[in-house]
């Protein structure tokens, strides 16, 4: 019993760890200062908290608190109580956490951008569109609720919004930055160490606010480059014949409208672009993990899944979705 509770813990421990998506556990520069800032924070905090009560008990234990006879002192001690903990000690805390703040501030954004990689990501109801934007038209890339990035390089974010105002938010690596309709924002992220890093919408934008996830997965930079030069290439062409039925039904029965593939006639740009849908690790914006399961249910009704997106449920035959199935599969 107590091995199957330990177990427990160790399981629940270690799923804490790898969802990555704590402010307190920091894996960037940003997070740091962030995260130094809070603690700070804390113990000041805990210190007044502590003061005052200690304060508090006294005043109602005290014997003056009982109707005792009032002397001159008496008089006198209500107004050096306030001068002393209502203008004294307020300016002594909050002046040094004022300061403090401000150049934790100053320090989310790097002093040398130089080496800096950009991106831009828009946010929409309710996924994050994720641009590489090359030197060239064809270094371009585009790809959908999953940020790549080199570890130890200064990535710079472009932030924008096509219909409601979303804020980008990965805990671990910074603090929060809206995307504005109108507006560009840019936000720097780092990582400094491999792994993923969860981030949410942190600005209530409609019914499927919750279910707006991304992920920043850091990268050894060589390991990134690979990356990049996969998702650079157009979709393979299809050869086996579950995959070719799928791709045409994927063409004519209107998912070519909204989303984009690569080396296909599909050019849709209201949906993410699907070129390597099959390397993805969630999908629906973090709402389901990247199965053939998941996708067929996603896929087969997307209303029941995350109602109110922008997905409609295309009625298809049973031999329709799983060519669709085998198709999508094959966008590695
Ligand atoms: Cu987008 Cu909340």
């Amino acid at each position: 019993m107590a091995a199957r509770h330990s177990a427990l813990a160790s399981l629940v421990l270690l799923a804490c760890r790898q969802n990555g998506q704590s402010a307190l556990h920091p894996g960037g520069p940003a997070a740091e200062r962030i995260a130094d800032l809070w603690w700070i924070m804390l113990v000041v905090a805990s210190v007044v908290f502590l003061l005052v009560f200690v304060v508090l008990v006294r005043a109602f234990t005290h014997k003056g608190f009982r109707a005792a006879p009032r002397t001159a002192s008496d008089d006198r001690t209500p107004t050096m109580w306030v001068l002393a903990g209502g203008v004294a000690l307020p300016a002594v805390v909050l002046t040094p956490l004022f300061v403090f703040s401000l150049s934790t501030f100053a320090g989310l954004t790097p002093r040398d951008d130089t080496g800096a990689l950009d991106l831009v990501v828009i946010g929409k109801q309710w996924w994050w569109d994720v641009q590489y934007h090359g030197e060239k038209p064809q270094d371009r890339l585009r790809t959908a609720n999953e940020i790549r990035i080199p570890v130890g390089r200064p990535i710079r974010i472009q932030l924008r919004s096509p219909d409601v105002i979303h804020s980008f938010w990965v805990p671990g690596l910074q603090g929060k930055v809206d995307l504005v309709p109108g507006k560009v924002n840019t936000i720097w992220i780092q990582a400094d160490s491999v792994g993923i890093y969860r981030g949410e919408c942190a600005e209530y934008c409609g019914l499927q606010h919750a279910r707006m996830q991304f992920r920043v997965i850091a990268q050894r930079p060589e390991e990134f480059a690979r990356w990049v030069e996969e998702n650079r290439r157009p979709a393979a062409t299809v050869s086996d014949s579950a995959a070719m039925a799928g791709q045409a039904v994927f063409l004519s029965s209107g998912c070519a409208f909204c989303h984009t593939v690569r080396g296909t006639p599909a050019r849709g740009v209201v949906g993410p672009d699907l070129t390597h849908l099959a390397s993805r690790q969630t999908l629906a914006a973090g709402t389901l993990p990247n199965t053939r399961g998941h996708l067929a249910g996603w896929v087969g009704n997307p209303q029941a899944i995350k109602p109110g997106n922008k997905m409609p449920r295309i009625p298809l035959r049973p031999e329709e979705l799983h060519a669709l199935l085998a198709y999508l599969g094959t966008l590695r």
